[in-house]
């Protein structure tokens, strides 16, 4: 399959979707005001083309999140991908090892971790919840340990879920099986219809063990309920002390906040707005970047999500201080657009467009980006 843009790969996935799915990947929270100013943010920058500089090799490489990666991007975690494509965690963790970077799993993976960890050269990180039963949110920790995951990545931006009025239509978490529209739009997509049929019953594979609901709906429910929203800093603290690995905290956009975080032993950093699915006002990632880069300083690590859908974005967040950044819907659609196929398109003309972009601004590799960054980016 060519690759001709993540955009393109966003209308594929829009023309083999039911609905159900289409919106609750595509949505928003509230006026999904953070869905539109993440991509806004991107505008406010150039990269300055620099002529003369050979450019005939360049190296995408890098060393990020504690190791050599062949891409400055990885999947971040994006619960019910398998929904998007029959088998679509695995198609995802098997296109992330042949492009040598990682992939987050999900707490609301349709594939366990257990079942990730076995696609031969994955390097996969897992996603979880503090749970109200920190038992469970503790046996995630000792499975994912187990599975040889030496990072886990907390997500604290969904105390509270907010309203996604696309999937308020569609009477997402809250129903228990599908209506009769929901059927008739799923008839509507056959290829999708008859590979998810021949897959077999769907289930959040990854919370399997905790026996949340008797479908797919109902555990998505029940689990989304029990998502802990009265955290504070001292469940952090306890949280560094149960796991010894690598600790990511993803969904930090305030720099006192990001501070706190590596106070209490965070080894790295996801500045996201969750692709502006929960606070609506929130502003953009990139905006909020660069201040969040000077607070934390070489103390800590930065990746960026939110918003990220071409090369140019990548170069961007790289040059204002990320060392890397995550996708999210890109690879959702990816894989609706076309399974594996869609899956390694994805990769492989991401990173062309990344090597586009540094070639064409006269730097070969990660460290004289770094090291130019002030002569090649540009407010616009
Ligand atoms: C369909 C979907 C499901 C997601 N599920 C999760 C999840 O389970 N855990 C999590 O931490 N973030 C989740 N996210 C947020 C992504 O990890 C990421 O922060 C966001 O999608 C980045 O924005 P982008 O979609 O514009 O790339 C999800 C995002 C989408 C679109």
């Amino acid at each position: 399959m060519e690759f001709s843009g993540i955009d393109d790969l966003c209308q594929m996935a829009n023309r083999r979707l039911p609905r159900l799915f289409r919106d609750y990947v595509n949505g928003g929270a509230h006026g999904e005001v953070a869905v539109r100013a993440n991509r806004q943010a991107f505008l406010d920058w150039k990269i300055i083309p620099r002529c003369l500089r050979d450019v005939s090799q360049v190296d995408i490489g890098s060393t990020w999140l504690g190791r050599s990666r062949g891409a400055p991007f990885m999947l971040g975690p994006v619960g019910f991908a398998g929904m998007m494509h029959a088998g679509g965690d695995v198609m995802a963790a098997q296109a992330a090892a042949r492009a040598g970077i990682p992939l987050a799993v999900s707490t609301f993976s349709i594939a366990s971790m257990e079942k990730l960890s076995r696609v031969p050269g994955v390097d996969l990180l897992a996603q979880i919840y503090v749970f109200r039963d920190r038992d469970l949110t503790r046996d995630m920790l000792r499975r994912a340990h187990a599975c040889g995951i030496d990072g886990i990545i907390l997500t604290v931006d969904t105390a509270i879920t907010p309203m996604r009025a696309r999937d308020v239509r569609n009477g997402f978490r809250r129903m228990t099986r599908p209506s009769v529209a929901q059927l008739l739009s799923m008839a509507g997509r056959p290829g999708w219809s008859l590979r998810m049929l021949m897959a077999g019953k769907a289930r959040i594979g990854n919370l399997a063990p905790y026996g949340m609901g008797r479908n797919l709906l109902e555990e998505a429910r029940n689990a989304a309920a029990e998502i802990d929203p009265s955290l504070t800093w001292q469940d952090l603290a306890w949280l560094r002390k149960e796991w010894g690995g690598r600790l990511i905290v993803k969904g930090v956009m305030d720099a006192a906040d990001a501070r706190q975080c590596v106070d209490n032993g965070t080894d790295a950093l996801i500045v996201s707005n969750h692709g502006g699915r929960q606070m609506d006002p929130s502003p953009a990632t990139l905006s909020v970047l660069p201040e969040i880069v000077e607070a934390v300083g070489d103390r800590c690590e930065v990746v960026l999500d939110s918003g990220v859908r071409q090369g140019g974005d990548i170069v961007t967040a790289l040059a204002l201080g990320a060392s890397g950044v995550a996708l999210g819907r890109p690879w959702a659609w990816a894989l609706a657009a076309g399974g594996r196929k869609g899956m390694d398109a994805l990769t492989t003309g991401l990173s062309g467009e990344v090597r586009d972009v540094m070639g064409l601004a006269g730097v070969r590799n990660m460290a004289e980006l770094v090291a130019q960054r002030k002569q090649v980016l540009r407010r616009a």
